[in-house]
């Protein structure tokens, strides 16, 4: 099958078979990253420009990792230090870039929908590295990556997606991705922070309690509050958060025993879930980190034209 998409801007936007492919794809880069020398030719001549409007720590680095061991030149700009400060719009920044000819510019940005725009301006591959709340592709490819491995499929699970809902774009990229591949999600929050309809995002149940959410659950995946989206205070307090929305050894006990427990990161440890839990048998955290990579060079591979992978 070939990938058909010039551009990876949300998973909303890939049917079922190109998901699957891009899963089949990470599987294979899993390989490469297990070797001594982690490094294929594969995107060599590629030029690839990280242009992160937001702060990220696992992003930015996987991206960067995944462009370097398929080969790639890579470039980090952080806006902070760019022309960006001086008042250059997206547009104007995105056209001086472009005439350094880069094959790929990986974008995370605080405005949902400002891919879309990029993409309609420039010819080169555009990948959403997250907008604002709309999506996050390349951390909904690698949560399926990770509930796969556990469960060797994605149809018939139970997934719980528990915590600032409204704001995530992570929640929003998991259940396109994962409703396409026959999963069922319950989402908890605290109403203020549960986006009316959103059970009309797809195959998703809007529980009352967190208890309901995560009772019997096969995969649990716990969202940082997004106060830098919020504009106003939506909750009381950080400890009456935790009491309702919080996971800790106690309540993971309502879940499936065997239940994968997950959070995209960065944690507020004792906010959304106990140290215990996020230092625990259940948790996969750094397994999804580590699966970002692979996951992340099977995005730029197949945007670049796919081809031998040696
Ligand atoms: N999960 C995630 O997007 O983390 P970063 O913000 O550190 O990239």
């Amino acid at each position: 099958m070939v990938f058909r998409h010039k551009h990876i801007i949300a998973l909303r936007d890939l049917n079922k078979e190109e998901i699957e492919l891009l899963l089949s794809t990470a599987e294979s880069m899993r390989e490469i990253n297990g070797r001594d020398i982690k490094k294929v030719p594969t995107l060599r001549g590629k030029t690839i420009i990280n242009l992160f409007y937001e702060s990220s720590t696992r992003t930015r680095t996987s991206f960067e990792i995944a462009g370097k061991r398929l080969s790639a030149d890579t470039v980090n700009i952080a806006p902070s230090n760019s022309s960006a400060t001086k008042g250059e719009t997206l547009a104007d920044t995105a056209l001086n870039l472009l005439a350094m000819k880069p094959d790929i510019i990986v974008m995370r940005h605080a405005v949902s929908g400002s891919h879309y725009f990029l993409a309609n301006k420039v010819n080169c591959s555009i990948i959403n590295a997250g907008d604002g709340a709309h999506e996050h592709p390349s951390q909904g490819l690698l949560d399926m990556l990770t509930i796969k491995d556990k469960f060797g499929r994605l149809d018939g699970l139970k997934v719980a997606i528990v915590g600032d809902i409204t704001h995530s774009r992570v929640a929003r990229s998991d259940i396109q991705g994962l409703t396409k591949m026959g999963s069922q999600i319950f989402v908890a929050g605290p109403p203020t922070m549960v986006p009316p309809g959103v059970e009309k995002l797809g195959n998703v149940v809007a529980c009352g309690t967190m208890k309901e959410a995560i009772q019997d659950a096969d995969v649990i995946i716990m969202l940082r509050i997004q106060q830098e989206r919020q504009g106003k205070t939506l909750m009381p307090n950080t400890r009456e958060y935790s009491r309702y929305f919080g996971l800790n050894p106690v309540n993971l006990k309502l879940a499936k025993p065997d239940a994968l427990v997950m959070h995209p990161g960065p944690i507020n440890r004792g906010v959304e879930m106990s140290s215990y839990v996020v230092d625990g048998p259940q948790s996969h955290i750094l397994k999804q980190v580590e699966n970002g990579v692979a996951v992340r060079m099977a995005m730029l591979y197949h945007v670049c034209g796919g081809g031998s992978v040696e």
